[in-house]
């Protein structure tokens, strides 16, 4: 399928790489790509084909924000009656793991897209930051709730608060991203690509049993998210790729799964 403002591929079996493609405005997220971007999302989590998926931009950027130019003559009527940005939530809801491979500027609107994925692997050119602030506005995208969860209070206060941008080290050393990979062009995707490839090769249904185990935690207290995760756990040994797995472990052998 042709995208406007993406590209759609699958480089390797199993996983599906979306690439924000509009480099002339550092990949700024106007409505029509995000309209795209949900759809593509959309049809690589139902694709049997399809087990894990990378979300990247440009060696430049991976999204410098909002596209500031659409937003900068709407009106509060207008965004509020069509409830602007509600629609982006919907990359936060796939139920295959997706993993961002962020170069270049992360900026507002492209921040909180990589902090919707799953896993954040950055490249050491990576800028990560929320400037709304210098807009006159603050997050728009769920960056004032999910950095918190990620990196803290008393950081996301100050991110927010001074628009300041932050580096991949930085990021690294606070959590946000679980590795910054080596120097070199492409080299963040590569390694992203890897990664969900070594997903894309487990039983699916273990694999998206984990992830909402995990998302759970945002949301639940310990003992309400222990007994979830325990169900799902339970859950699991009506799958065959149970029996499959731990039999092959028994039987010193790979697992063949077969997602069911
Ligand atoms: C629209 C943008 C844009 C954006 C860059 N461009 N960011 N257009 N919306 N967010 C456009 C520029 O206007 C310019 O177009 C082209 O991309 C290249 O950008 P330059 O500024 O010339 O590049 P450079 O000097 O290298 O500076 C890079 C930059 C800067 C530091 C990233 O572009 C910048 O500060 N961008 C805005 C970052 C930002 O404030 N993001 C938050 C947006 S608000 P022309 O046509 O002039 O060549 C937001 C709210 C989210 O995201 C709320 C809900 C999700």
């Amino acid at each position: 399928k042709e995208y406007e403002y993406l590209i759609v591929s699958k480089p390797v079996k199993g996983v599906g790489l979306i690439t924000l493609n509009r480099p002339k405005a550092l990949n700024a997220l106007s409505s029509p790509l995000f309209i795209e971007l949900n759809q593509a999302a959309a049809e690589l989590d139902a694709d049997h084909d399809v087990g894990a998926l990378v979300l990247t931009g440009g060696e430049r950027a991976f999204a410098a924000g909002a596209d500031i130019k659409e937003m900068k003559d709407k009106t509060f009527a207008e965004v509020y009656q069509t409830r602007f940005l509600e629609n982006w939530g919907h990359l936060a809801k796939l139920r295959k793991p997706i993993i961002a491979a962020v170069s270049g500027y992360a900026l507002g609107g492209g921040c909180e897209l990589a902090l919707m994925c799953d896993i954040i692997l950055a490249s050491p050119t990576a800028i990560f930051g929320q400037p709304e602030i210098n807009l006159g506005v603050i997050p728009g995208g769920g960056g004032t709730q999910r950095l918190i969860r990620a990196i803290g209070k008393s950081r996301t206060m100050e991110l927010v608060l001074t628009g300041r941008n932050f580096s991949a080290a930085e990021a690294e050393t606070w959590g946000l991203v679980s590795c910054v990979v080596g120097e070199g062009e492409g080299e963040v995707v590569k390694e992203a690509v890897k990664m969900a490839s070594r997903i894309a090769s487990k039983g699916r249904l273990a694999v998206q049993a984990g992830k909402e185990a995990v998302n759970a935690a945002y949301e639940l207290t310990l003992t309400e998210g222990l007994g979830f995760e325990r169900q799902l756990f339970h859950g699991l040994f009506a799958t065959k790729d149970q029996k499959e797995g731990m039999s092959a472990f028994a039987e010193k052998r790979k697992p063949t799964w077969t997602h069911s």
